[in-house]
């Protein structure tokens, strides 16, 4: 696992997602999002149209894009509401001390 600083932790509040400057391999964005003390990292790209997951709203394990309302479980990447039907690449994500830390070379699923 190759994990990189993606943002602080006070860089991002509890319930909300941020746009990190990390990109996956094949040069997609990466966003944190954060539910409380659990922290969750997403390609930062809905898999029904190229709108940042970071731009929806963070509600418990799930994000909502704000285009057209599709939610995802950020524990899985999978879709639970339409109308997106296919997940989102999911990525290993920890917090060393205030440093959000993400690898974006090992997705979590299998997409
Ligand atoms: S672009 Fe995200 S639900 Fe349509």
């Amino acid at each position: 696992m190759s994990f990189e600083r993606a943002c602080g932790v006070d860089d991002v509040k509890p319930g909300e997602a941020l746009a990190t400057p990390l990109d996956t391999p094949s040069g997609v964005p990466v966003a944190v999002l954060r539910d409380g003390d659990d922290w969750y990292a997403v390609q930062d790209e809905c898999s029904h149209a190229a709108i940042p997951l970071s731009e929806g709203d963070v509600e418990g394990c799930e994000v909502e894009c704000w285009l057209h309302g599709s939610r995802f479980d950020l524990r899985t990447g999978k879709p639970t509401g339409l109308p997106a039907t296919e997940p989102v690449p999911i990525f290993p994500v920890k917090v060393e001390g205030d440093d959000v830390l993400v690898d974006v070379t090992t997705p979590l699923n299998d997409v």
